[in-house]
């Protein structure tokens, strides 16, 4: 880790306290992704389409492996519409969060743009400025090697992506790492689309490493559903290659 410290420090003032189940679910996948071997560091997480829950899933693997002291770093490529930094309440010790959008845009460091958090060994680059048409940002060589230069520093680093139905930015970024991870709405994404996005991940050359069915229904109640409006579980099928996804796998 020498060589890297972030220049700013953040804390993440709104992170509830999941239902145990989740939690467990959540621990299953992060001892699962370290099953997968150490070439296996940046790891996108991704779904078909909007809303299946890949911003819960990526922030909720992060902090354990975090927790855990397992130095990992969350980016947030959601350049459109992310909505991190409102939603976990994330507060910049000092000056403004410049955020991933900006970074990428501008001739600036990733000591600058980088929050040392509050939990555990975890770093974060939320995005703030949502931008039109951020393919260009992609499509840019800076994208590409500061990940070459986070895999120095970093263990893992979990990208939060846009979904795959959206734009070839899901597909750009699969290009760029090591595995992906399928969040599956349960009840609610066909199986046609799912094919599908593994198609896209095939074609991007990115290994499919776990898909997570998430949002099954387990009750009506619970601290969570009061933070977020509804309680859901998530269930972890698989990893590596050895794979198979359910449906309506409501408990
Ligand atoms: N396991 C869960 N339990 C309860 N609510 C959840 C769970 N996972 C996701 N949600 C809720 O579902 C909604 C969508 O989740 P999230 O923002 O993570 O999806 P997303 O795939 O990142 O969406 P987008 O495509 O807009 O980026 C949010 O309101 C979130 O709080
Ligand atoms: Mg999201």
């Amino acid at each position: 880790m020498e060589g890297f410290i972030p220049k700013n420090t953040a804390k993440i003032n709104n992170m509830p306290t999941l239902p145990y189940a989740i939690e467990e679910a959540v621990n299953r996948l992060r001892v699962n992704i370290s099953f997968l071997g150490s070439e296996v560091k940046k790891i996108m997480v991704i779904s078909s389409m909007p809303d299946e829950g890949k911003s819960f899933v990526t922030m909720q693997l992060w902090r354990q492996m975090a927790e855990a002291n397992v130095r990992s770093i969350l980016l947030d490529m959601d350049l459109r519409k992310s909505v991190t930094v409102d939603k976990y309440q994330i507060e910049q010790e000092k000056g403004k969060i410049l955020g991933m959008s900006y970074y990428l845009a501008n001739d600036i460091s990733l000591e600058d743009c980088v929050l040392r958090t509050d939990i555990g060994k975890g770093d974060i680059l939320p995005n703030v400025d949502n931008v039109v048409n951020p393919s260009m940002l992609l499509e840019g060589h800076k994208f590409e090697r500061t990940l070459k230069e986070l895999e120095e520093y970093y263990r893992y680093i979990f990208i939060d992506s846009p979904p795959l139905n959206l734009v070839s930015d899901g597909e750009k970024i699969g290009s760029l790492c090591d595995g992906a991870i399928l969040v599956v709405r349960a009840g609610e994404t066909s199986k046609s689309i799912v094919r599908n996005s593994i198609r896209q991940l095939e074609r991007a050359n990115c290994p499919l490493v776990g898909i997570v069915l998430s949002r099954a229904k387990t009750g009506t109640g619970g601290y969570y559903a009061k933070k977020y409006g509804g309680y859901y579980g998530n269930k972890y099928y698989g990893s590596k290659s050895n794979y198979y996804y359910g449906y309506g796998a409501q408990k």
